[in-house]
C-alpha cells in the first residue's frame, strides 16, 4: 500500500506533533524533512557538498532543534542545489510501501504533489512564537519572547519569499489553523481527515 500524507506549514504551527500522531495512528513511517535542512545548515563548509554527503551521524546530532539550527536551515534551504540534493531521498521515502508522513514546507507542492492527503498547518506568528518560547523554557528561556517572535517572522519571510519551492499551501490541501485550537483537537482533525481520505482512496 502506498499512501503519502504531506504536512506543510510554517515553524511551530504544530506540524511535528500532528505528523508524529498521524504516523503512529496509522502505522506509517515519518520523516521530519526540516531535520535534513537543519543538519546541512549546521554542518559547516559548502552547503551543497554537505547536502550531497548527508549521513546518519549528521541527522543524530543533539543540536539540530536549536533556534540557531532553524535559522541556518532556512538560509541553506533557499539554495536550489541544496534542495535538489535532498529531493530523491524525500521522494523515495514518500512513496515507500506501508505509508509515509512527511512534514516540511514543500512536501505537497514539490516533493510529492501526488500525495493522497495534503494538510497545511498554520497559526498566527504571535501564537507560534509563544509556543516556541514555552518549548525553550518560558521564563527560563535564553531568549525573550520578542526575540523569538522576530526570528519566527524572519524565517517565515525567508521561507515564503524564496524563488525555489516557497512555503505555500498545495492545491487541494486541507487548511488547519491551530491558532485557537489545542494540540489534541488539531491531531483529532488531522487524523479524521486522513481516515476519511484513506477510505476513499484505498
Ligand atoms: O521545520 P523546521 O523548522 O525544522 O525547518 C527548518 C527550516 O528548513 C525552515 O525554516 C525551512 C527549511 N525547510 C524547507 O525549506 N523545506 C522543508 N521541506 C523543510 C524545512
Amino acid at each position: 500500500m502506498i499512501f503519502t500524507v504531506a504536512i506543510d506549514g510554517p515553524a511551530a504551527a504544530g506540524k511535528g506533533t500532528i505528523s508524529r500522531a498521524v504516523a503512529a495512528q496509522f502505522g506509517f513511517a515519518h520523516l521530519d524533512t526540516g531535520l535534513l535542512y537543519r543538519a546541512v545548515g549546521i554542518k559547516g563548509g559548502d552547503p551543497v557538498q554537505a547536502a550531497r554527503s548527508l549521513c546518519d551521524a549528521d541527522l543524530a546530532r543533539g543540536d539540530l532543534r536549536t533556534l540557531g539550527a532553524g535559522q541556518a536551515a532556512s538560509v541553506v534551504a533557499a539554495l536550489p542545489d541544496v534542495r535538489a540534493a535532498l529531493t530523491d531521498f524525500q521522494r523515495q521515502f514518500a512513496r515507500r510501501t506501508g505509508g509515509a508522513v512527511l512534514d516540511g514546507r514543500d512536501i505537497g507542492t514539490v516533493i510529492c504533489p501526488e500525495a493522497e492527503m495534503k494538510i497545511f498547518v498554520t497559526a498566527s506568528a504571535e501564537i507560534r512564537a509563544h509556543r516556541r518560547w514555552l518549548e525553550l523554557g518560558g521564563d527560563a528561556a535564553p531568549q525573550s519572547i520578542a526575540d523569538v517572535l522576530a526570528q519566527v517572522v524572519e524565517r517565515d519571510a525567508r521561507d515564503t519569499n524564496r524563488a525555489d519551492a516557497p512555503l505555500r499551501p498545495a492545491a487541494g490541501a486541507l487548511m488547519l489553523d491551530t491558532s485557537d485550537m489545542d494540540i489534541d483537537t488539531a491531531v483529532d482533525r488531522a487524523t479524521a481527515a486522513v481516515m476519511a481520505q484513506m477510505r476513499q482512496k484505498l
